[in-house]
């Protein structure tokens, strides 16, 4: 392990964009394929890993939808929900705000509550087991329209307590957020944290419109608002958490090499970064693989990491109280020889 690996592996982290559904490694498709009767379209883990080359975010998607068709009972929900967390507690994670999809499983006939019984079961045995503390961001599908966001708010509702907020993912371009304004409104109403991928793929006006009219805590990914220097501007001064994925960004060529990656420019610029995942199983590297790679192909110094380390805490959704011993870890480790 170099220097640097140990660094970042002994840092402690939140990971603050993550769909659990991206989280599905071959070998466990393969096995819930088997263990569901579901024929997968590939005959080996190898063949499957080869069709992970992506030219954009909606040839990921597509593939993304076709592997989540093996999740069939809460079981399954609960085994994805634990390979995760233990894949990365060994990465030095603490705590994990995750997505998950309902409309992906409703839509081939699971009831609302298989994915999310085995979410919760999964996060429950990771806090005990792991250490590892979660919320559960539920996410509507962006390519569907807002009366059917608008159904699953209301399947969720007996399951309102326990989901931190709400999220939007799937296609971007060609659904803004301003198609989403009126569920964001119910979400808001119902005290609901509120998140939006924006500016991933789709203009920097999309992340104007998900902080004007949805009234997003966060943006997911944000990449493009660094064309515009008065959103810029906006957003550094309100201190808004982007949660940026520097993998994902270089698997769907949102960059075309990880060195000339922004996120050394967006804490230049006094944005209010986090490094994460997205969907780790697809995209080449878990929290850990994110920091380290990106960290060596942009050269982030020891202090930008602590940073990082400390915005993952900062711009989550744990309270003050929640977050004071993490960053109290991250002060001490920082502080102390290595
Ligand atoms: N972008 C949009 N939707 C998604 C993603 C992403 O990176 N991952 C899973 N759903
Ligand atoms: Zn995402």
């Amino acid at each position: 392990m170099t220097d640097l690996s140990a660094f970042i592996a002994g840092l402690p982290k939140a990971e603050l964009h993550l769909h659990i559904e991206g989280s599905l490694e071959p070998e466990l498709m393969f096995e819930l394929g088997r263990r569901n009767a579901i024929a997968l379209p590939f005959k080996s883990v190898e063949e499957v890993r080869a069709a992970y080359a992506f030219s954009n975010l909606q040839d990921f998607l597509d593939i993304y939808y076709q592997g989540a068709g093996v999740l069939m009972t809460e079981r399954d929900f609960h085994d994805l929900a634990m390979a995760y967390f233990t894949r990365v507690a060994a990465d030095g994670c603490r705590h994990v705000e995750m997505f998950f999809d309902p409309q992906t499983h409703t839509d081939r006939g699971l009831p609302f509550d298989v994915a999310i019984e085995g979410l919760l079961s999964g996060m429950a045995e990771a806090e005990r087991s792991l250490g590892v503390s979660a919320k559960l961001i539920m996410c509507f599908l962006r390519h569907l329209d807002e009366d059917a966001a608008f159904a699953t708010l209301k399947a969720a509702e007996p399951w309102l307590d326990r989901i931190v907020g709400v999220g939007l993912d799937s296609s971007e371009v060609g659904h803004p957020p301003s198609k989403f304004a009126g569920i964001y409104r119910a979400a808001r109403e119902r005290g609901l944290k509120l998140v939006a991928h924006a500016g991933e793929e789709g203009p920097p006006a999309y992340v104007w419109e998900a902080l004007d009219l949805l009234k997003v805590d966060r943006i997911d990914h944000g990449n493009r608002a660094l064309e515009d220097p008065a959103l810029v501007k906006r957003l550094a001064a309100e201190g808004m958490t982007l949660t940026v994925c520097p993998l994902s960004n270089l698997k769907l060529c949102v960059v075309d090499d990880l060195k000339a990656h922004p996120l050394k420019r967006m804490l230049d610029l006094g944005l209010h970064a986090t490094v994460n995942s997205d969907d780790p199983a697809y995209f080449g590297g878990y929290l850990g693989e994110n920091w380290v790679r990106t960290a060596t192909a942009i050269g982030l110094t020891r202090d930008e990491l602590v940073t990082l380390a400390k915005n993952s805490f900062t711009g989550s959704f744990l309270t003050e109280a929640q977050a004071a011993p993490h960053l109290a870890a991250i002060e001490a480790y920082a502080a102390s020889p290595s």
